[in-house]
């Protein structure tokens, strides 16, 4: 597969994978795989598998007898996950059309994904693919007042560089109304649907870095695209900004907030 990925998207899946993973990502894989009930034996599906933190906490819990794959849409985000683990299935797809049989999972796990979803469609493909008495946990992050640094960060963006920039780093925050996710579960047949709102913390080795990952790595999805002088002026403001994040060591901490959604199909 890394072959065909060109060396960008393979520096973008490494950049992801070595920076946010650690800080924002990893620890709600315990949480999500616990709360899907994972066990040994389990065919279980990842959803917007990313470079596969998820996948890779499920792995040892299915044991030899299970079986995981991992779904994204994204080639680099799959060719960094395949050289990681090959133990996991890697497929491109997307949430609106598994590349998946019918009723072939005994769970579905997915973290941070669902607000890059049309809901609807990815919450009847979700039930799709699982099997009767199967069971599905999604992570998302509560809204941008529950995860602070964003707040101040979106705040300068809003300042600095434009409204839609701002707006652009609140996409991943834009579920923190559970309904929005909970409505599209038991629209598609879900039953048994709990929500759990949990805290954590992220932390990054700077205010710096973290600003700079946004810039850099997030808007230009959204075709925004700073100049270095205008990346320059934003992270100089950031260190002030986020002063009240940054520890002794210099390193940005900060805490953070999502909600795990739980449901079963009957
Ligand atoms: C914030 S990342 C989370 C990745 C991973 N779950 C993790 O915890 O590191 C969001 C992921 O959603 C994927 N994604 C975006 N739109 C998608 C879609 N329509 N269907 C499936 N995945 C999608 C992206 O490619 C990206 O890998």
């Amino acid at each position: 597969m890394d072959a065909d990925v060109s060396k960008e998207l393979m520096d973008a899946g490494r950049g992801y994978e070595d920076l946010f993973v650690p800080a924002l990502f990893a620890p709600w894989t315990g949480p999500v795989a616990d709360a899907a009930g994972l066990k040994p034996g389990d065919q279980v599906l990842d959803l917007a598998c990313g470079t596969g933190v998820l996948a890779r906490n499920a792995l040892p819990r299915v044991g030899n007898s299970g079986r995981v794959v991992g779904v994204d849409p994204g080639p680099g985000m799959l060719a960094i996950a395949a050289q990681i683990e090959p133990g996991v299935e890697w497929l491109a797809g997307t949430a609106e059309a598994l590349p998946v049989d019918d009723a072939a999972f005994d769970a579905v796990i997915s973290q941070f994904g669902m607000m890059f979803f049309d809901r609807v469609a990815s919450a009847g493909e979700m039930f799709r693919v699982l099997k009767p008495g199967g069971r599905l946990a999604v992570a998302v992050w509560n809204s941008v007042a529950a995860n602070p640094a964003y707040v101040d960060i979106t705040a300068l963006l809003e300042e600095l560089v434009s409204p839609a920039a701002a707006e652009a780093l609140r996409v991943p925050y834009s579920l923190g109304n559970p309904d929005d996710v909970t409505g599209p579960l038991a629209g598609a047949g879900f039953s048994d649907i709990t929500v759990n709102t949990m805290s954590d913390s992220a932390r990054f080795p700077s205010a710096r870095v973290l600003v700079e990952a946004d810039l850099r790595g997030w808007l230009p999805l959204f075709d925004i695209v700073l100049t270095d002088a205008e990346i320059e002026t934003v992270l100089g403001a950031a260190d002030e900004r986020l002063a009240g994040f940054v520890e002794a060591s210099g390193e940005a901490v900060f805490p953070t907030s999502a909600h795990i959604v739980a449901a079963r199909k009957p």
